[in-house]
């Protein structure tokens, strides 16, 4: 199959690049900046795409490229576009000039086309575009021509199409230039001469298909499935090729949400009818060794580790009954696997995250059929193969459960409170239609007690914070502007139907400097 790479020189560009790239219908991969010309000659891309990055190219330390890299895509005729800090970056390593401008520019654009062909063929003279930059291009060197400019950024856009090379000093990839992905498909259809074949039908066909070649017709499959939309579709998926010889558990962390455990399992058993689903309720065992732990890090450990122990004993207990499973399938999708960031930013390590590893001494294979897709992807993929709205458009919800919205230490009392408030957000959320537009809805149990009045009596009760954010892929996230209306309805709902709160608040953080979760 055809391969489109895209450079990763720092943020989170490289990923909407890339999946710009797959919509268009050309798979597309993220490497580091400084991958192995080696490696890329393997790859033999159709075309590179340089990403922008938050760096400088004349900074003592900025990623840069190479004079190979650049001979080895001339010699082998692979088009290149750089955009943004990818933009200077070409220039700068065939002899150009980059300066920092004196003010920067931030938001919309209008760029004025003098070449309509090649990248910009099929525009208009003049486009609006989304800028973000603090350097610009002040001498290019010879052989190339501006294609764009703008009234305060004389090379907005330039190429060499002898040496296949591009630059815009734009974000094409962004929703804010509404004519993007018309740039980007002149230049992965009309530059690079890419064929259109990156099609998600095609991709379950092969992948049953692989999943039937690799497991073989006797081993079986262990999968922890927790009812979250990535490892439903590994599990239908995987059912679909391999049949009863799926063995999915599902554990009870006693810290779900309410009936979580009971729609999970009618799911399947029911509705989907797999055949080996086995529910382990480890909940005792879990809050237990929770008790008196407030310390959030700690949570994440022992939830961790219960789970892998809960886990790693059902599987054995399974093994004596079918000493074939030989394969353990994982949920694990693109984003969890490729560094948002390549560049020397190494970025701190803010909470133990996230999806729990098991431990690699299980003595089983891994498959994971998801590893090279984006979440959208994967949803798309879960509609496809018949996966109910409710599962595939599921907000996610962490491994460690409620455990990091409640503050502090964890008794059966507060998952209760937690449960009852969190049932009525979502209903309410869903009733208002904006389940679907929303990244994640949910409620946080803060054990601080104030003072409030219901009827005659004085009340002294808890704090229940709502967190409604928007995200793209919760790097970064925005809280809802929630209708005041609906806030009140939630708000008065919740303080009279759910016994030991009293008091409701709407977080009104972004992402960052706050988080989603609260621990
Ligand atoms: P934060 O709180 O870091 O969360 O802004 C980003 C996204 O990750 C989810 N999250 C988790 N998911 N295990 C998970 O599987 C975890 O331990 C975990 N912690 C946070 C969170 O819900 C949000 O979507």
């Amino acid at each position: 199959m055809e391969k489109i790479i895209i450079l990763d020189f720092g943020g989170q560009y490289a990923h909407l690049i890339t999946r710009r790239i797959r919509d268009l219908g050309v798979y597309a991969e993220i490497l580091p900046f400084n991958v192995n010309l080696e490696k890329l000659n393997k790859i033999h891309p159709k075309a590179i795409i340089l990403s922008g990055g938050p760096n400088s190219v004349y900074e003592d330390n900025s990623p840069r490229l190479t004079h190979e890299f650049f001979q080895f895509t001339i010699k082998n005729k692979i088009p290149v576009l750089g955009i943004c800090y990818g933009h200077h970056l070409i220039m700068y390593h065939q002899g150009g000039t980059i300066e920092p401008k004196k003010n920067k520019e931030y938001g919309k654009a209008e760029i004025t086309i003098l070449k309509q062909d090649l990248i910009f063929d099929s525009l208009e003279k003049k486009e609006i575009v989304w800028m973000s930059h603090g350097d610009q291009i002040t001498n290019m060197t010879e052989g190339f021509k501006i294609y764009a400019n703008t009234e305060t950024c004389p090379i907005a856009a330039y190429g060499n199409a002898e040496r296949l090379l591009f630059g815009v000093q734009f974000h094409p990839e962004v929703s804010n230039t509404p004519k993007g992905n018309v740039i980007l498909e002149n230049f992965i259809y009309k530059i690079a001469d890419c064929k259109k074949e990156w099609k998600l039908e095609d991709w379950i066909e092969k992948t049953i298909q692989n999943i039937k070649n690799e497991v073989g017709q006797l081993n079986r499959v262990i999968l922890g499935l927790s009812g979250g939309v990535d490892s439903s579709v590994v599990a239908v998926l995987l059912h679909k090729a391999i049949g009863e010889r799926l063995h999915c558990i599902f554990v009870n962390n006693g810290v779900l949400r309410k009936n979580e455990e009971v729609e999970v399992q009618e799911e399947f058993t029911e509705k989907l009818k797999f055949e080996n689903f086995h529910y382990v309720d480890a909940t005792e065992l879990f809050l237990q060794r929770l008790k008196d732990i407030d310390d959030p890090e700690e949570k994440r450990r022992v939830i961790g580790h219960t789970f892998i122990k809960v886990f790693e004993n059902k599987t054995i207990e399974l093994e004596k009954e079918f000493p074939n499973i030989k394969f353990l399938a994982q949920g694990t999708i693109y984003p969890d696997r490729v560094e948002s960031s390549a560049t020397s930013v190494v970025s701190e390590k803010i909470k133990s995250h996230h999806n729990l590893t098991l431990p690699k001494d299980m003595a089983l294979e891994i498959i994971e059929p998801l590893k090279d897709l984006y979440k959208d992807e994967v949803r798309r993929i879960g509609l496809q193969l018949g996966l109910p709205k409710s599962v595939v458009f599921r907000h996610p919800f962490p491994g460690v459960g409620l455990a990091v919205r409640i503050i502090g230490s964890i008794d059966k009392e507060k998952l209760d409170i937690l449960r009852k408030a969190d049932e009525i957000l979502i209903e309410e959320i869903r009733a208002a239609g904006i389940y679907e537009n929303l990244w994640q809805a949910f409620c946080v149990f803060l054990p601080l007690k104030t003072v409030g009045i219901m009827g005659d009596y004085r009340t002294y009760e808890n704090i229940c914070s709502i967190r409604v954010v928007e995200s793209l892929d919760a790097m970064t996230a925005n809280f809802a502007k929630l209708d005041m209306n609906l806030l009140e309805k939630i708000s008065t709902r919740i303080i009279n139907e759910v016994k030991g709160i009293n008091r409701v608040v709407y977080d009104i953080s972004n992402k960052p400097p706050s988080t989603i979760e609260y621990e």
